[in-house]
């Protein structure tokens, strides 16, 4: 028999206990033996709940129950669940879960932890919610070097771009459907603001590039500044706004990191990537360029990652699956100044100024657009050289492009 604890009974924890109780008896054949849900510890109260014998509001239950094997904790955060984490690994107990905040800020020591406590330490559906992606990258790729990784991480942010594009909602009408749909947090903030993917795209480079990245050593912009204005102008020549997470190996062993929108071209598959779906594509020496693709957040496609971690748990609990990484480092970070790329720009002045300013342009066009306003596309060229050719220039919009 192998009991597993959750943490947490909200979106994803629920689905947990969802997919362990509906897909139990195949679950049970595929670890051949069987998985039962012991706890659940939740703050909160939940009458009538098919689960209600098995809640508890005391971790020390859990962390003192020698028959516990795997702990699921999804609370979120980096506070209690940092807490709880580290003293169910102590206690002899694998834990898996979807914190990407927890592992991207305290992965580092956490599988140390479960190496020195010979216990695993999952997290699939930190990254890309049901997507299977970091088994994929460390397994199936493992004999590539890896050089690059852009992905569409975050699934209320590409939800809310889709609906503001597709039905012209508000960003508060669409921000209001993710919430309702279970994609976005209480708080959304981490989301909009690029927080959530800059999570995300630190545990890809670790996973890839072996070192930890912290969230404070990557530039981050959101979505805030993205207008329908901007959505409009990109449209009129095949381009589609969205917010991605790259990373890349520099020379040296750095790491150039980073969060921010883009114009993607139509002719990049990542253009097509839509609603709550994620995609993240990898490029390795060997493989080249692959894709991974699917929905990024909610309750089920969520549980689908973390239970597939528990049953690779349950399968062989003594196996060393450790998938660690260095220590990060202050220096190990480089800035995306030194990326050249072509930027969109939209600003009061006309195409002539932009021209003289930007040298080679390609100017954009929207419907509605006031007589001073000029939108255009530049040449390839690092940020230091945009913002230099911009100089006196009244910019509402600066934007890098991916063709
Ligand atoms: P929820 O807020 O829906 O669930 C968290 C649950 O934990 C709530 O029921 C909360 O209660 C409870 N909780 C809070 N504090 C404690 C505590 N001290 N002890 C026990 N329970 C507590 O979050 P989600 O399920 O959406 O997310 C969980 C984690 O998974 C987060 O890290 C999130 O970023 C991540 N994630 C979420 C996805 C999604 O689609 N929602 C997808 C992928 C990852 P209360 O509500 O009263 O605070
Ligand atoms: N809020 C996150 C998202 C959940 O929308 O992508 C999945 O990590």
């Amino acid at each position: 028999m192998v009991n597993v604890a959750i943490l947490g009974f909200g979106t994803v924890g629920s689905g947990v206990a969802e997919v362990l109780t509906k897909n139990g008896g195949l679950i049970d054949q595929r670890v051949d033996d069987l998985v039962r849900l012991k706890y659940i510890l939740d703050v909160r109260e939940f009458p009538g709940s098919p689960f209600k014998d098995c809640f508890v509001k005391d971790f020390s239950i859990i962390e003192n129950d020698p028959e516990v094997d795997i702990v699921v904790e999804t609370i979120g955060g980096a506070t209690i669940a940092l807490d709880f984490t580290t003293r169910a690994l102590k206690a002899g107990k694998s834990v898996v879960t979807s914190n990407k905040e927890l592992v991207a800020t305290h992965g580092y020591d956490l599988l140390q932890l479960a190496r020195e406590n010979k216990v695993s330490y999952l997290f699939e559906a930190s990254v890309g919610g049901g997507i299977p992606i970091l088994r994929p990258l460390t397994s199936c790729l493992a004999a590539n070097e890896l050089t690059q990784i852009t992905g569409i991480l975050n699934g209320t942010t590409n939800y809310i771009l889709t609906r503001m594009i597709k039905a012209g909602l508000t960003f508060d009408q669409a921000l209001k459907e993710a919430q309702d749909n279970g994609y976005a947090e209480k708080d959304p903030t981490a989301g909009v603001d690029g927080h959530d993917a800059c999570r995300k795209i630190c545990i890809l480079a670790a996973l890839a590039f072996g070192q930890h990245v912290y969230p404070q050593q990557v530039p981050t912009e959101g979505i805030r500044n993205v207008t329908l204005e901007d959505v409009a102008y990109a449209d009129s020549k095949g381009y589609k706004l969205k917010l991605l997470g790259r990373c890349m190996r520099e020379p040296e062993g750095k790491i150039c990191a980073f969060v921010a929108p883009h114009l993607v071209s139509d002719h990049n598959p990542l253009a097509g990537v839509e609603d709550v779906f994620n995609a993240i594509a990898v490029t390795g020496n060997a493989i080249g360029d692959v894709m991974f693709y699917g929905r990024g957040a909610g309750k089920l496609p969520t549980a689908s990652a973390v239970v597939a971690d528990v049953i690779d748990i349950a399968k062989d609990r003594k196996k060393d699956r450790h998938n660690a990484w260095g220590p990060g480092a202050p220096d190990l970070v480089v800035s995306p100044d030194i990326l050249s790329s072509r930027w969109y720009v939209r600003a009061s002045a006309t195409v002539d100024q932009a021209r003289l300013a930007c040298g080679e342009i390609l100017p954009l066009a929207r419907a509605g657009a006031p007589a001073d306003e000029t939108a255009f596309l530049t040449d390839l060229m690092t940020q230091p050289q945009i913002r230099d050719c911009l100089k006196g220039m009244a910019v509402s919009s600066l934007f890098r492009v991916l063709d």
